[in-house]
């Protein structure tokens, strides 16, 4: 289902014009739509309802509290890499003992405080986090819930820079020395072993590298098991793929279906960690048209959103759909434009070669920009980055002021006299 459709020639968010949200907070903005977020959610929820499941929403994906608040009212838990993710969970009322703590190089101070508030489980990527994470819990007289992220060596056929299943990668404990590290945490005194974890990439399209990563993480389970080490839950990651032009990818549903039938009547839970496939989807990036700039050989459209607004098509080579939000026709009619920012960067657009129907000052809604959007923005060529708002039926909602150079100046100051 899709949150942002066209009535009366003109774009919505639900039940809201575009046009009016780009007048009442300007552009670039970014609106996100709640009824997208809840469905998202809800489709993994309902998936795996029948199979005790902790679905942890993957807070990089899109961080702000209002949204982090919309997913916690749902019963949602929370994937974190850093102690601020940590905090913008408390902050928006998540529930800490729903909380997995990823990423590969966690600092002493994040680890004592996701101790100090409970959360479920720490997901361990190398065997030094491990010595560093039981003395932090030792010296605070806890024990500390872990599970390792296994590196399986699954090819999730996805792009590179976020592909992290490979032997390769950067990421997680090599599958073939894992029972030998499990065996460690096991015997240190202030850990307890809880579950095996992975996270093999995103924008995955086919189902077949989590099935076969499932296989290999169920075998290193029974392994454990001949060990005396018994496993409590299974953690897939995230990575499921959203549509951005053409892709079909699967319903967390088919997942559930292959997932469920594969685990028959093991005693063990599952999680996961999906991001884009909960928060892509419900966010446009809204932008206006600030000049053409026509040539013979090339037709340009200088609008105001840019690369440190939404980096994803200048650092992956993302395409993003990107649709004028009156389908009105212009005096200037169809040509065949590059959609390029204000910064000072021959890669600095959103989309190139799109054929469109524009004028200057005319709206553009950048579609699937939710997830990896705002979170990855910054303030290069000291641009203040975009508002959000959420759209809430014909209600919308300012969810972060855009910034002010007040805000980017805050902790800058000049050498003494
Ligand atoms: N869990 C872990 C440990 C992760 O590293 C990630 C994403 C996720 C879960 C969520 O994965 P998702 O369901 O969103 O695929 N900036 C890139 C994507 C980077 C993904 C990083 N890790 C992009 O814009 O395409």
């Amino acid at each position: 289902m899709d949150f942002f459709n066209y009535s009366d020639q003109t774009l919505n968010a639900e039940n809201v014009a575009l046009s009016d949200i780009a007048q009442q907070y300007g552009t670039p903005c970014y609106v996100y739509s709640r009824a997208a977020f809840e469905s998202h959610y809800n489709a993994y929820a309902d998936a795996f309802a029948s199979h005790p499941t902790l679905i942890c929403y993957a807070v990089k994906a899109s961080s702000n509290i209002a949204i982090l608040n919309v997913l916690a009212r749902l019963g949602s838990g929370f994937d974190i890499v850093s102690v601020g993710e940590l905090e913008r969970v408390l902050r928006a009322g998540g529930d800490p003992s729903k909380v997995m703590f990823s990423g590969l190089g966690k600092q002493a101070h994040e680890m004592r405080r996701a101790l100090e508030v409970g959360i479920h489980c720490f997901n361990v990527e190398s065997e030094a986090e491990l010595y560093r994470l039981n003395e932090v819990a030792g010296e605070m007289g806890k024990q500390a819930p872990v599970s390792l992220r296994v590196n399986p060596d699954v090819d999730a056929k996805t792009h590179p820079y976020i592909s992290t299943g490979l032997k390769e990668n950067k990421f997680g404990i090599d599958i073939k020395d894992a029972v030998r590290v499990y065996k460690v945490a096991n015997s240190l005194p202030n850990l307890n072993v809880m579950g095996v974890d992975c996270h093999i990439g995103s924008q995955l399209t086919e189902l077949k590298p989590f099935l076969d990563t499932f296989d290999r993480l169920i075998g290193l389970v029974d392994l454990l098991a001949e060990e005396g080490i018994t496993i409590k839950h299974l953690d897939l990651g995230g990575g499921l793929g959203v549509r951005y032009r053409d892709e079909v990818p699967p319903k967390p549903a088919d997942y559930a279906k292959l997932l469920l039938e594969k685990m028959a009547d093991r005693d063990i839970a599952l999680a996961f960690e999906p991001g884009r496939s909960i928060a892509a989807n419900a966010a446009v990036l809204l932008t206006q048209v600030e000049f053409l700039k026509c040539m013979p050989h090339k037709n340009f459209a200088i609008i105001d959103g840019a690369m440190n607004d939404l980096i994803r098509p200048s650092l992956y080579s993302a395409w993003m759909d990107i649709v004028p939000v009156s389908l009105l026709p212009t005096p200037e009619g169809k040509r065949s434009y590059d959609l390029v920012g204000p910064v000072c960067e021959t890669g600095d657009f959103l989309g190139k070669d799109r054929e469109l129907d524009i004028q200057a000052g005319d709206l553009l809604a950048v579609r699937s920009a939710g997830a990896y959007g705002f979170t990855m923005s910054s303030n290069y060529n000291s641009r203040n980055r975009a508002a959000e708002v959420m759209v809430d039926d014909d209600q919308s909602h300012l969810i972060r002021a855009r910034e002010t150079i007040e805000h980017q100046l805050v902790g800058e100051q000049l050498l003494p006299e």
